[in-house]
């Protein structure tokens, strides 16, 4: 099938870090023809090493891959240290908040800011090399130097987003056995403040019994509750630390971050991030699929609660020692043209966000980005779900004046960083598709067997060898990591990671994702767990049985669909809004409003097989209205399919 390509602009082309597709094709040919020699070169030319590794790749005991090792560094002096000699006035971060203040903080203030933060940790809550601290904060500056003081001194951070319940909260601080927590009073959206602090007292009020300290930013200086001898004011305490703090000597493979992340089954796993490959590739992806350029100002809108946010906000921008945008607000506040006027502010020349944020701003003001002058922009980049021809096509020309490439980032909390994109200069693109793997990434799609699919079926997107910045196990739970992510391919006898996505492979070797097919839905590229929702909706004491489902969405990609079986099928008959608040309600409690369901129905049974697994596909099929076609007959009771029709048409969903 021939596609429509869009050829990247000629000047951008010509200035870019990776000019052409022979280029492309050179690393690509030397990562395979070397692999490790491939790594070595640009560890070597990359990463400013304290101590040098004595191996790039150690497989002896797949899947816990190791690279770099007995290499030592700290990586606050790869984002920082190295750059004051040259860069100490630029600015490392400009931030804007939700009401239009401003703040530029310049990389000399950034050393300043993240040794006091990390002297504050130090001296007076004891946080030591290994310890876990739990961040839960708002999108500002304070958040990132958090990250750098932990990983200054070498203790491990966990980011938990601020749109997650106290419930959620508690699980992720348990789970990492977390010594402090970090958060802020609380911050503004839309013009309004909202609190953070009294989620993070709820969270500490049963177990939790690691925490013994919580540092809390005042942001919107609202009235919190003080726990004496446990709650400590960031802005009074760390006016009186040094500014000078000795980074940890760290090893290539200490873990640098955790990360919680939803998978198809059980609760959330914590992702175990490296030091060396991690900031290694988090540096060469900015520089490569952003084409950053010195003076560049770089913008993505991801919260740091994500893994965007820790690798293309604070991680991989000033490791290449870029400008990075932080932004409290949201793009549509006060108007559509929010981010659009930033842009044009700023002379920002890498937007990077979401298909669902693409979505909304083209809906809300369609022609609102030619009220402002976007002419500094040179690559635009999408992230964390399929983005649709439509809004492709409008990003491109409305936003990029037909001017800009797209980058359209395949990657996941796993991978640490992009693994299948365009290269702005060099990958003709075809829209709403993510191109090929980058230079050193073996991402195929193949059959379960290693075999590649045909063109134009789908097969599973797997990396069929370790990589720099891959995850290198579950916290706590290393057997998880290996059955979860190295069970369901073999390639040449070894098994191989598994994305858990779905993608195909055209004529030319494109790849376009297809999405999940693991149990995972994407509400607006924000990863959820079917399993989470359903347990978190068992909690209404009226629910017996509940199966969720994704179900396309025009906005938000998925939208989160959920069939009931009540315990008493007589009661909740007749008051479904008011059983549609209480779930929702127990979703909020449990998870976050991030998680609540669109749709509920209250359903008679649920299609299981004779052995009790409920078909999901056809939940899926009936969700979205399609007409049936998988066999029904192995149904435990095939009549209940039409049931559930039946009880669709009812509630109109
Ligand atoms: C999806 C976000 C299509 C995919 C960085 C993946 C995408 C999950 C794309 C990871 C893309 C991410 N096109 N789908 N360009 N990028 N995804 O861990 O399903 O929050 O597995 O990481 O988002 O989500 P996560």
């Amino acid at each position: 099938m021939l596609e429509e390509k869009y050829y990247p602009d000629r000047k951008l082309a010509k200035d870019a870090r990776i000019r052409n597709m022979c280029e492309y094709r050179e690393l690509m040919e030397w990562a395979k023809e070397d692999y490790e020699g491939f790594w070595d070169h640009w560890a070597k030319e990359k990463i400013e090493w304290i101590s040098p590794y004595s191996k790039v790749l150690d497989e002896s005991d797949a899947p816990f891959y190791k690279w770099f090792i007995d290499g030592k560094l700290n990586v606050t002096q790869q984002c920082i240290d190295r750059h004051i000699e040259i860069r100490k006035n630029k600015a490392a971060i400009i931030f804007e908040g939700d009401r239009g203040d401003k703040q530029i903080i310049t990389y000399l203030e950034l050393y300043r800011n993240v040794n006091r933060m990390a002297n504050l940790l130090r001296n007076e809550f004891g946080v030591q090399k290994g310890d876990r601290v739990v961040l839960y904060m708002p999108m500002i500056p304070e958040a990132a130097y958090a990250m750098l003081a932990c990983a200054r001194l070498g203790a491990i951070h966990s980011v938990v987003f601020g749109g997650f319940s106290a419930e959620a909260l508690r699980d992720r601080i348990e789970d990492a056995g977390a010594k402090v927590v970090i958060t802020a009073d609380g911050a503004f959206r839309k013009g309004k403040p909202y609190m953070l602090k009294p989620v993070v007292d709820e969270a500490l009020k049963n177990g939790c019994e690691s925490v013994e300290k919580v540092l809390v930013v005042q942001r919107n200086f609202a009235d919190i509750a003080w726990i004496g001898a446990r709650d400590y004011s960031y802005n009074e305490l760390v006016v009186s630390q040094p500014d000078e703090c000795e980074a940890e000597t760290m090893d290539s493979e200490d873990p640098l971050f955790l990360l919680y992340t939803s998978g198809s089954t059980g609760k959330p796993k914590g992702v175990q991030h490296s030091q060396a490959g991690y900031i290694l590739w988090a540096q060469m992806t900015m520089e490569w699929v952003f084409d950053l350029k010195e003076n560049d100002t770089f913008w993505c809108t991801a919260d740091i609660g994500w893994i965007t946010g820790h690798t293309y906000i604070v991680y991989g921008p000033l490791a290449a020692g870029a400008t990075t945008v932080m932004f409290e607000g949201v793009p549509t506040y006060p108007d559509a043209g929010r981010a659009w006027k930033m842009v044009e502010e700023y002379r920002i020349n890498q937007f990077y966000t979401a298909p669902t944020a693409i979505r909304v701003l083209h809906k809300l003001g369609e022609s609102e980005p030619q009220k402002y002058n976007l002419s500094s922009l040179r690559v635009l980049g999408t992230v964390g779900e399929p983005i649709d021809p439509p809004a492709w096509k409008w990003y491109y020309e409305s936003v990029g004046g037909g001017r800009c490439s797209i980058v359209d980032t395949w990657w996941q909390t796993e991978t640490g960083g992009h693994m299948i994109s365009p290269l702005p200069g060099a990958t003709p693109i075809k829209p709403a598709c993510a191109t090929f793997p980058l230079p050193g990434i073996m991402a195929e799609v193949i059959e379960p067997d290693g075999s590649p699919v045909k063109s134009g079926e789908q097969g599973l997107l797997c990396i069929t060898r370790p990589w720099p910045s891959m995850i290198r196990t579950i916290w706590g739970d290393p057997e998880r990591f290996a059955k979860s992510y190295f069970s369901d391919a073999v390639k040449d006898g070894r098994a191989v990671y598994f994305s858990g996505d779905g993608a195909v492979v055209d004529d030319e070797g494109y790849i376009t994702i297809t999405g999940r097919v693991d149990d995972v839905i994407n509400v607006s590229g924000h990863r959820m767990g079917t399993a989470e929702i359903e347990s978190a909706i068992k909690k209404h004491p009226h629910v017996a049985e509940v199966a969720v489902v994704g179900k396309p969405d025009e906005l938000k990609g998925e939208s989160i669909f959920a069939y009931i079986v009540l315990k008493d099928t007589e009661s909740g008959l007749g008051e479904e809004v008011e059983l549609n608040r209480e779930i929702n309600d127990v979703i909020a409690g449990e998870i976050g409003n991030i998680a609540k369901a669109d749709s509920i129905v209250v359903v008679p049974g649920l299609p299981k097989t004779r052995s009790g697994k409920v078909m999901r596909r056809i939940l899926r099929a009936i969700a979205k209205k399609e007409p049936i076609t998988q066999d029904i007959s192995t149904l435990e009771d095939p009549s209940i399919v039409g049931k559930i029709e039946n009880a669709l048409k009812c509630s109109g969903c």
